[in-house]
């Protein structure tokens, strides 16, 4: 009986300190990871429109695919910015390979294509659901599965930096 009281407080200490050691509602490191960013990957994105592409050297050497959705493609026609709730943009990236089926037709490394899927980032615009970041709901994902919430911590400071174009880095590719 004695060791089952001593357990019972023992247990009843511990649930104590973990309640004081939860940070209170409204702390500041809790609002910014509460953030909310985009888990699931927007239907049919992948029929979207062409906005750019970019390619990344480095370790990355990757290639990528900037697409818009109706709204995204409609404002940036128009050279409109901030863009309206709805807007989406994905940009979906690979590994930069060299072909070697068009390599051999040309006699020299020259052509380089899209290989494996690496990732695919999206932007989307909602106003009042991603306040915290600028209006800008940021997703990742790999394999089709969103990553950690903390590796979504990165995105919205660095975009802030494209002041001029809503937070967007990529041009309109006439
Ligand atoms: C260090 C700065 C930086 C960070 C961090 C960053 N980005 Fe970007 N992002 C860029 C730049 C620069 C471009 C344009 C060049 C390119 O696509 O390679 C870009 C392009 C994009 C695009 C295409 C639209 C646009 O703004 O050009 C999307 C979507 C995107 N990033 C999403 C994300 C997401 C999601 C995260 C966080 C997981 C993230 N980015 C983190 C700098 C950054």
């Amino acid at each position: 009986v004695k060791h089952y009281a001593f357990f019972v407080s023992a247990i009843v200490a511990i649930a104590g300190l973990l309640i004081f050691t939860v940070p209170a509602p409204g702390h500041a490191d809790e609002a910014t990871a509460a953030a909310p960013y985009v888990t699931e990957m927007p239907q049919g994105y992948r029929d979207y429109q062409w906005v750019s592409s970019a390619h990344e050297a480095g370790n990355l050497n990757s290639l990528g695919a900037v697409l818009g959705n109706d709204i995204a493609m409609k404002a940036y026609r128009e050279g409109k910015y901030p863009f309206p709730d709805g807007t989406i943009i994905a940009a979906l990236h690979y590994k930069n390979v060299p072909s070697d089926e068009n390599n051999k037709i040309f006699g020299k490394v020259q052509s380089f294509v899209p290989g494996a899927p690496t990732n695919i980032q999206f932007m989307i615009k909602n106003s009042s659901r991603y306040a915290a970041t600028g209006g800008w709901g940021f997703g990742f994902f790999e394999n089709g599965k969103p990553v950690a919430a903390a590796s979504m911590k990165s995105c919205y400071p660095c975009h802030e930096k494209a002041t001029d174009t809503d937070m967007v880095f990529t041009r309109y590719a006439p």
